[in-house]
């Protein structure tokens, strides 16, 4: 089988290298790819236009299409293969248009919630003609307030503002100065949950699921979770806090009636459902939806299942997910990313990376990375390179990737030193 993989992360290195693992690959090509998916398959650059994508399916043969990021499943890339009689025989791994919805818009998203009864923050959406009401709204609440701009925002439209004031000035910018352009438009204003987080991955044919590894993302830049926000410092799987009994409440309250949810709203699904949680005092309450893997929690989520992963994606044709063991190790595997010096503000690219050739006992993704002119390893984002260990406790996985990311070398390096502390 030929599988077209799209996106560019870490996290489709991570992707790329179990699927190159199956026994049912011929050949894979990875959109744009980088350094690191190059060494599982083909990178190919088809640009995020559909037609381009198109061609290329039809001229390469491929199969099946695994979406790593949302956008182009927010912008219909599943319902877009749908509609062409050319391309209606590929398997899409992800959800439709309707379905991305759930991380395209929370509004749609907390409305999914309330409507199938699943336990998430109190709150109420807002428009610029309702801004008095938005306020008054605020005003009910205790601090902290958060305020969610309601379309994508590339992972920035999430505030939380301290006081009052604030929230109001937050909430004027958001709907009033268009601070998130259409997509803050709408906002929806929550209560604050506090708790501690973690990440839980479903695969689902639209009938069936499989719950994957749970793991928890390290979002600060600062060491104690300070500091502004980045596409995520390091991860950690499985999470110590998301026992059996906890884990059975995330089943039953929460996947089982997400997957019903979107039976009964006719919606189409086959791909990952990432939900978000807070666990406040022992109960699970979601935060948020996402319709793809996590960033960099499949940095340790995907090397922990064992089992033929494309098995498991072609399942999701057939609805027959339930026929599928998924195996997974039962090891901790923790994940240190390395980033550019100034990340996630400004940063240098192109400095020279060096000594991954002296690293051992690990996986090493790339994040922001490129082969310069001169054929040289360059740093090429604020994420460089994912370093993922596993031990059967935390602490040694940890100490390993560790004493492999001070092996590795590039200008302005940095990285934070206490993953996992928290659970420990
Ligand atoms: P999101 O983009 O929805 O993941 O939100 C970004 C981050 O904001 C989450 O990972 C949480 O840390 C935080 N957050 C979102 N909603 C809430 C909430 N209701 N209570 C507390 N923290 C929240
Ligand atoms: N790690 C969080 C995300 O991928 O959105």
């Amino acid at each position: 089988m030929k599988i077209l993989l799209l996106g560019s992360g870490a996290r489709e290195n991570a992707i790329a290298r179990s699927i190159s693992q199956s026994k049912q690959l011929t050949k894979l090509f990875i959109s744009p790819g980088n350094p690191g998916t190059s060494i599982y398959g083909k990178n190919v650059d088809l640009g995020s236009e559909f037609p381009s994508i198109k061609t290329f399916v039809i001229e390469n043969d491929i199969q099946m299409v695994v979406v790593g990021n949302e956008q182009p499943l927010v912008d219909g890339l599943w319902n877009y293969f749908k509609d062409e009689e050319t391309l209606r025989h590929v398997l899409v791994v992800g959800p439709s248009r309707e379905g991305a919805r759930l991380e395209g818009s929370k509004d749609f998203a907390k409305d999914f919630m309330i409507n199938n009864n699943i336990p998430t923050a109190r709150y109420k959406t807002f428009f610029k003609e309702t801004l008095s009401e938005g306020k008054d709204f605020l005003r009910s609440l205790s601090p902290p307030y958060v305020l969610k701009a309601d379309g994508l925002a590339a992972g920035k439209g999430v505030v939380i503002p301290e006081t009052l004031e604030e929230a109001f000035a937050e909430l004027e910018d958001m709907l009033e100065g268009e601070k998130f352009g259409s997509a803050s438009a709408k906002v929806v204003i929550e209560e604050f949950l506090t708790g501690i987080e973690c990440s839980v991955f479903v695969l689902t044919d639209g009938v069936n699921y499989k719950i994957l590894p749970v793991a928890k993302d390290y979002k600060r830049i600062g060491e104690g979770d300070t500091g502004l926000n980045t596409g995520g410092m390091g991860s950690i799987s499985p999470v110590p806090f998301a026992d059996e009994d906890f884990m059975t409440k995330v089943e039953e309250r929460i996947v089982k009636p997400t997957i019903t949810g979107l039976q009964k709203a006719g919606i189409e699904y086959q791909g990952f459902v990432f939900i978000g949680l807070m666990n406040v005092g022992g109960e699970p309450y979601v935060i948020e939806y996402n319709v793809r893997m996590g960033d960099p929690e499949t940095e340790t989520v995907f090397p922990r299942i064992k089992s033929d992963i494309v098995e498991a994606f072609v399942s999701l044709g057939s609805r027959s997910l339930d026929k599928v063991t998924l195996e997974i190790d039962p090891r901790f595997a923790t994940c240190v990313m390395m980033v550019a010096g100034g990340y996630p503000e400004a940063y240098d690219k192109g400095n020279r990376i060096e000594g991954l050739e002296n690293t051992s006992d690990c996986l090493i993704f790339h994040a922001g990375t490129k082969v310069n002119d001169s054929g040289d390893l360059v740093t090429n984002g604020g994420r460089v390179l994912a370093v993922t260990c596993f031990s059967w406790s935390m602490e040694d996985a940890l100490q390993m990737c560790y004493s492999n990311v001070e092996k590795i070398s590039f200008q302005g390096s940095y990285y934070r030193r206490d993953i996992g502390k928290d659970l420990m």
